[in-house]
């Protein structure tokens, strides 16, 4: 069925002078309605704490796109000027949003809107609770039209918060209005992971115990910190990437083929596999924190000496876990995950490793362990496929040697859209399939609660390396090793 034109609305966003809205929400907005994807008449509302005009507000957004090379001055001014304007909520009092509502409905009026609505929150955690009272209570919905909620992750700081948070938001508004944002399911290799296994029969088929050893699944930064201390500080890698982005491929990689294509099938098989994850133990989690190193050919500090860090933190830069999937097509494959700062390298990306073949005639069984045939996801920063498998080296003597097969996006289809451009175009058209349901959000949580109650001791790694010793034992211990694509 042919989707549906976006309709003309109104998109507010609340943490408008921020740095997600500043560096990357405004060009994808401008990018949006450059190709016609934002419908004429739609208007952009920049709500913040601080006292700004619609001209102040204004020119911090040219300079902001103009820094993102978005456009030529002319577009750029012109985009600014007729659609951007900003309304000031200073506290958290209802007075401040019926305000905020009095407003809403002036542009909507000026600029016959019919009152359809976005409310997009770029805001701290401590502020979506507060924010979302405040829409509630303002009657800022129902709107005349429809209306849309877009909360940022964190969703919750554990499972506890996760939940009352989704209490608050069922107060005011209904799942089918909500859009809760993993960026990471707007990049095309992540939803390409859904094609991958189920247009491609022999992919599927491979796809299950029967015949894959085991799973890896890395998101390795190579940046440290990124004067980003306070909010890493309360958060750290648990919360701020394994809880979202790592465990919304794990469930990509892990799910059942759904009954069709429509959102509530994909998530409800998404739900499934968080289901099916044996409890974790204090022995299946690797906490490790970055001490001085050298990344890029550079010296840099340890993350305790970093700008704003408690010199005692006990903040994770690293998490490893292995897990098992109790269910028909997992059973006993383990699953390894493992996301960090101060990485060698920027990378993100799924392998999974075949086993080996029953009899080996071509190599002993330990040559083929130590370079087994695998699938590989790669899903940043060059994001494709690679399949790596044995092939004779020609001549008279019976050589097996590794070859690896890629496949890389941009050779074929040129630059990819950025992921929060495709995610910001599905709430534009009411899209929610790549957004995280409320029951989803609190599965995940529950996994890694007891984690969070009684974190394991850290362990540290100099940066620039592949994390602590005791992520190497976690995997050895179960008869396996890391991998990696780039
Ligand atoms: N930056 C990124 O690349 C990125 C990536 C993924 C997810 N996120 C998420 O996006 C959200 C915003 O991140 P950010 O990096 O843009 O943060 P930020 O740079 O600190 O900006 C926060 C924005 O919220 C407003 N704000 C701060 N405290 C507030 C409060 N108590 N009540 C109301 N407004 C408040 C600030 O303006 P005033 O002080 O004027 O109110 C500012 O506009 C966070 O949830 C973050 O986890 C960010």
């Amino acid at each position: 069925m042919p989707t549906p034109p976006p309709e003309p609305h109104l998109f507010v966003v609340f943490g408008a002078t921020g740095d997600l809205m500043q560096r990357k929400l405004l060009p994808v907005l401008y990018s949006l309605q450059a190709s016609g994807k934002m419908p004429e008449g739609s208007r952009i509302l920049g709500v913040a704490r601080r006292p700004l005009t619609d001209a102040s507000f204004r020119a911090l957004c040219t300079s902001a796109l103009q820094a993102a090379k978005s456009g030529s001055d002319k577009l750029i001014q012109s985009f600014v000027q007729e659609r951007l304007f900003y309304q000031s909520v200073p506290t958290e009092a209802t007075a401040d949003f019926v305000a905020l509502r009095q407003r809403v409905e002036q542009i909507e009026k000026a600029s016959g809107l019919s009152g359809n609505r976005i409310f997009y929150l770029a805001l701290p955690l401590e502020a979506f609770g507060p924010t979302i009272t405040g829409l509630g209570e303002a009657k800022l919905n129902p709107a005349p039209g429809w209306t849309r909620l877009v909360i940022e992750k964190p969703f919750g700081r554990d499972l506890a918060s996760a939940q009352a948070l989704n209490t608050l938001v069922h107060r005011y508004f209904d799942e089918g209005q909500v859009y809760r944002i993993d960026h990471y399911l707007g990049k095309e290799t992540v939803q390409n992971l859904l094609v991958f296994r189920f247009a491609n029969m022999f992919i599927e088929s491979l796809w299950s115990r029967e015949r894959i050893d085991h799973v890896t699944i890395t998101v390795a930064e190579s940046l440290g910190l990124e004067d980003r201390a306070q909010y890493y500080e309360s958060a750290g890698a648990l919360r701020d990437m394994v809880q979202n982005h790592v465990t919304q491929i794990l469930t990509l990689v892990g799910m059942e083929p759904p009954g069709s294509r429509d959102e509530d099938s994909i998530r409800n098989e998404k739900v499934k596999v968080l289901q099916s994850i044996v409890r974790l133990g204090p022995h299946d989690v690797v906490r490790g924190q970055y001490t001085s190193g050298t990344t890029a050919g550079q010296p840099v500090p340890g993350y305790r000496q970093e700008p704003g860090v408690n010199p005692q933190s006990d903040t994770e830069t690293f998490v490893a876990i292995r897990l098992k999937i109790a269910n028909w097509r997992w059973q006993d494959v383990p699953f390894f995950l493992r996301t960090g700062k101060r990485m060698p390298v920027k990378t993100t990306g799924v392998t999974l490793t075949f086993k080996a073949p029953p009899v080996t005639f071509f190599q002993t069984a330990e040559e083929y362990r130590s370079n087994p045939d695998r699938i590989s996801i790669l899903i940043q920063p060059d994001e494709g496929f690679e399949l790596a498998f044995e092939v004779k080296v020609p001549g008279r003597e019976m050589r097996v040697q590794t070859h690896r097969m890629k496949f890389h996006y941009a050779d074929v289809f040129g630059p990819l859209p950025d992921g929060y451009e495709t995610l910001l175009d599905d709430v534009i058209l009411g899209d929610p399939t790549l957004f995280v349901r409320a029951d989803e959000v609190e599965e995940s949580w529950k996994l890694y609660d007891p984690i969070l109650k009684s974190p394991p001791p850290l362990a540290f790694y100099p940066a620039g390396t592949w994390g602590p010793d005791a992520a190497q034992t976690l995997v050895q211990e179960w008869g396996q090793r890391w991998y990696y694509v780039t």
